[in-house]
């Protein structure tokens, strides 16, 4: 668990207005936090910084209208979410009312323009490296869920339709030791591999402009190692062309960024790739799907099974998607765990802290010590870093490379 330091929170006043809350009301920089985060360390960085701290108590997805008159002329930084809009408008009011950074408490940050933020001369901060193992499982999870149909059957006792053991009750898919397909070899999709071949003996082909060596390299030693124990292999290829890996997996997890290159990158022609009892997991992000597309394949294919964290126009989803079977889905809880989640707020704190205070930014993968009771005098990461010219911090003392 994250160290928390709940005294030197309670310490500082808090005070409610409307629906926001105001930490620290005499601090001398002025932060807005669009939504209540978990734990309380990541109050206590910012308090600590001498920032009053206003926190958006509402758990409605705020408009750009809502937060751009809550900045108002005067903001120093805002720590928003993923909901929100942070495009040219919101970025130019936080330019004007003074605004020195933007902390996204996401590690994705497509609901940014990144563009105009570096125009602005506004950093962007995100919160790499303590989603990874959280959202694999969360993939993980879902493939199961699907394969084995568990809503399903989950639906089916709640209703009181179980009347006892059959043969043929909600027959599923055995996944162990057939072919994986990831999409998007990054820090998410590698460890969601790795727990599927390791634990399932799956075989792998993974689908990514770059090739990952050290994965492939680990795979082939794994495989070695259960020969070694009379065991058959597994193996891992990567495919230049994703059609390949949609012919061929039984499973598909999306673990890509979204940009134009990934919008829809999965549509009506490349589901007709897929075998008809294939299982198609995204927990990256809903655009990567065309969901209208998927929605009637899975009408078309009941045997095929979808597990969806994310959606396409989320909160909203696609008509028909909802009254399928064949379609597990939750709200958009990938990262749900309570240490990630306290782990991202403590990120986004610091990203905006460090900006505020002119440090240098993080250049190494490990944000451990972040968490640690003597953290860097750095910015966990910031995005467009590189094109501001902000300086960087060195790894060497925390035994980084
Ligand atoms: C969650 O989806 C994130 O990008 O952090």
């Amino acid at each position: 668990m994250i160290q928390q330091h709940p005294h030197q929170v309670r310490k500082n006043k808090t005070v409610q207005k409307g629906e926001w809350k105001i930490h620290n009301p005499s601090g001398s920089k002025r932060v807005i936090v669009t939504k209540e985060l978990p734990g309380v360390r990541w109050l206590e960085i910012l308090t600590g910084a001498d920032c009053m701290v206003e926190i958006g108590t509402s758990t409605r997805i705020l408009k750009t209208d809502d937060i751009q008159s809550f900045i108002g002329s005067h903001c120093d930084g805002v720590i928003g979410q993923l909901t929100e809009n942070w495009g040219e408008k919101l970025l130019a009011t936080l330019k004007n009312a003074h605004g020195k950074v933007y902390s996204n408490n996401a590690v994705g940050f497509n609901n940014v323009d990144v563009h105009a933020a570096t125009g602005l001369n506004i950093p962007v901060g995100n919160t790499p490296g303590v989603l990874t193992e959280t959202t694999a499982e969360m993939a993980v999870a879902l493939t199961f869920a699907a394969a084995r149909r568990v809503s399903e059957s989950e639906r089916f006792m709640r209703a009181g339709r179980f009347e006892g053991w059959l043969p043929n009750l909600f027959v599923g898919e055995l996944l162990w030791r057939k072919t994986l397909g990831v999409i998007g070899i990054g820090r998410i999709g590698q460890a969601y591999a790795r727990m599927m071949v390791e634990g399932h003996k799956m075989n792998l082909l993974y689908y990514d402009p770059y090739p990952n060596k050290a994965l492939e390299e680990y795979i082939t030693a794994y495989g070695e190692f259960l020969k070694s124990r009379g065991e058959q292999p597994v193996s891992c290829r990567h495919v230049t062309h994703i059609e390949e890996l949609l012919e061929e997996a039984h499973c598909v997890s999306i673990h890509t960024a979204l940009d134009q290159a990934t919008h829809h990158l999965i549509n009506a022609e490349r589901l007709a790739l897929m075998k008809n009892n294939a299982v198609l997991v995204n927990t990256s992000r809903g655009p990567v799907i065309d969901e209208a597309a998927l929605v009637e394949h899975c009408r078309n294919h009941s045997n095929f099974r979808v597990g969806l964290d994310v959606f396409e126009e989320e909160p909203r989803l696609k008509s028909g998607l909802i009254d399928l079977d064949n379609a597990v889905l939750v709200p958009h809880i990938g990262s749900a765990t309570m240490w990630t989640r306290q782990g991202m707020a403590i990120l986004a704190a610091s990203n905006l802290t460090a900006m505020l205070n002119g440090y240098p930014v993080w250049q190494c993968l490990d944000m451990l010590p972040f968490f640690s009771d003597d953290p860097p005098k750095a910015a966990p990461s910031i995005v467009n870093a590189k094109e501001l010219g902000l300086p960087m911090h060195s790894c060497e003392s925390y035994g980084n490379p």
